[in-house]
This record gives structure tokens, C-alpha cells and sequence, in this order.
């Protein structure tokens, strides 16, 4: 059997759990597999890619900043990745590179599946309306929420995704101060976490029984999702999942294989504590 070679492309990618995530995949399914870490300056992305694929390389996991390079240098993109404007899965086939965006089913997978979180008719707030957001909207949708609002520091962002996703569904967009009622699911994607800054959000939109998910995880609760339980959210959830889940589809994209993810995720969520 010769060896099937896939690595996660982007600057930086030295702490990316990709390589951890892909090879325990590969050890579970009996997959030989090599799976590296490509270190990138900017300005060099399609040349790098295009020599991969050259060199025999199956599939490469895109992260930042990245994303929207590997979405226009794709021959083919799946229906999710042309909405998200954005790829985060390229694969190699006969048929030339096709992009895939497992962000959102990553999300959704761990929002639904993993946690038992019900999307079907909830009201759902998502703040932000960057690169990340927009990867996610499509699958969540798909969910067919009551009601999906976008809100954003700069609400004329929120309102050009609202524009993009009308017809996918019940989609709206909010600027902070207007947001009314509360909401049954609040997801954080804006990058506020990473500087352990808060999006400026209304406590008004929690009840007790709403679950919070910050899209970013690490070995404490983000600064966001503290402050949810600050505020008295009891279920605050972080993005580990949505990491493991997205690597998943993308593995299955690349073999045709479904791993198991539960193992690899305890054993990430050990570590990090
Ligand atoms: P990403 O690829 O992570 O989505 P991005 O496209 O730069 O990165 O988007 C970052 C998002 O986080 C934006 O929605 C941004 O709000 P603005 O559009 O108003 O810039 C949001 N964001 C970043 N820092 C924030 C902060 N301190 N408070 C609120 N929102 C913040």
C-alpha cells in the first residue's frame, strides 16, 4: 500500500492540532498515512499548493489566512465553499483541485450531534460577520432555525451576509443595540477572544437555559463564554469540537473513510487542561 500524503497549509501553523487530528484518524482506520504541517509565507500560496499536488499529495487543510486563496485557485468548489466564499479542505482528484468548506458542518456537527443542541426552529444569534462567520451560516440554515440573527461590531457587514444568505433562509441582521428578545443558542465568532477582549453584546439576549459557543477554544473558558456564565448561562460550550468535527469531514472527503472522532476529542480537551 504506498503512503497518502496530506498536510495543513498556513502561516502560522506550527501549534496546529491538524497533524495530531489527521494521523490518529489514520492510526484508527489502519490508514497509511503522512500528514505534515506546511509553513507558508504570504504571497507564495497557489505556487505551493500547485507543487504539492504535483509531488502526489491527496488533500491539504487550509487555515489562515489562506482561506479565500485556496477558494480561488480551486477548479471545483463544493456548493458550501462557493456560499462561504472560503475554503478550508482542498482535495487532489483526477478531475483537478476541488475546494470543500467543512467549517460550518464542523459547527454544526458538534452543536447537534456531539452536544445534543437542537437548531431545528431555535433562535439563534451569531456575532461577528467575518471570514469565519461566513463559513458557518450555510450549514447552520440548513438546520432550519425560527430565526438566525447576524450581529457585528460594523453592522453593514452583518448586513451584506444577510444579503448573501436571504435565500437560504430566516436569516437577519442586527446592529448590538438593537438586538430584542433573548435566543435560545448565541455563537461567538468574531475574533474578540484571541485579543481576551468581549463583542460588546447586550446581556439582555441570555436566558439561563441559552447555550453560549465561542467558536475559539483554549485551556480556560474564552473570555466570552466566562462572561456568559457570569451573566448566569449555565451551558457555555468552545470550539474544540467544532475543530475535530471539521478535520473529520475533511478526512472522509479525502479516503471515503468516517473516523471516529470521540477518542481523538477526550484526548485533545486532556491536554489542553
Ligand atoms: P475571521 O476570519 O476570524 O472571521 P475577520 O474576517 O477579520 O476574521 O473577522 C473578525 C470578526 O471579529 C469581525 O466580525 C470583527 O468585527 P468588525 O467587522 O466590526 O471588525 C470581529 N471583531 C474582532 N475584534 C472584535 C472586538 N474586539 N469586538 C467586537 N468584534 C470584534
Amino acid at each position: 500500500m504506498s503512503t497518502m500524503h496530506c498536510a495543513v497549509i498556513g502561516y502560522p501553523v506550527a501549534h496546529s492540532k491538524s497533524p495530531r487530528i489527521h494521523s490518529a484518524f489514520a492510526l484508527q482506520l489502519g490508514l497509511d498515512l503522512a500528514y505534515g504541517a506546511i509553513e507558508i509565507t504570504p504571497g507564495t500560496f497557489a505556487e505551493q499548493v500547485q507543487k504539492r499536488f504535483q509531488e502526489g499529495y491527496t488533500g491539504l487543510n487550509v487555515t489562515v489566512p489562506y482561506k479565500e486563496e485556496a477558494y480561488v485557485l480551486a477548479d471545483e468548489l463544493s456548493p458550501r465553499a462557493r456560499l462561504a466564499a472560503a475554503v478550508n479542505t482542498l482535495h487532489h482528484t483526477p478531475d483537478g483541485i476541488v475546494g470543500h468548506n467543512t467549517d460550518g458542518i464542523g459547527l454544526v456537527h458538534d452543536l447537534t450531534e456531539r452536544q445534543s443542541v437542537e437548531l431545528h426552529g431555535k433562535r439563534i444569534l451569531v456575532l461577528g460577520a467575518g471570514g469565519a462567520v461566513r463559513g458557518v451560516l450555510g450549514p447552520l440554515l440548513e438546520k432550519q432555525p425560527r430565526e438566525l440573527v447576524v450581529t457585528n461590531r460594523t453592522v453593514l457587514k452583518a448586513e451584506q451576509l444577510r444579503d448573501i444568505f436571504a435565500p437560504f433562509g430566516p436569516i437577519h441582521a442586527a446592529s448590538m443595540d438593537d438586538l430584542s428578545g433573548t435566543f435560545d443558542v448565541v455563537i461567538n465568532g468574531t475574533s474578540a477572544s484571541l485579543q481576551g477582549a468581549l463583542p460588546n453584546m447586550p446581556a439582555t439576549v441570555l436566558r439561563p437555559d441559552t447555550v453560549t459557543y465561542d467558536m475559539m477554544y483554549g485551556a480556560n473558558d474564552t473570555a466570552f463564554n466566562a462572561w456568559a456564565q457570569s451573566q448566569g448561562v449555565t451551558r457555555t460550550l468552545d470550539g474544540l469540537g467544532m475543530l475535530v468535527s471539521q478535520a473529520a469531514a475533511a478526512f472522509t472527503i479525502w479516503t471515503g473513510l468516517t473516523p471516529d472522532a470521540e477518542p481523538v476529542m477526550t484526548a485533545l480537551r486532556r491536554e489542553l487542561t
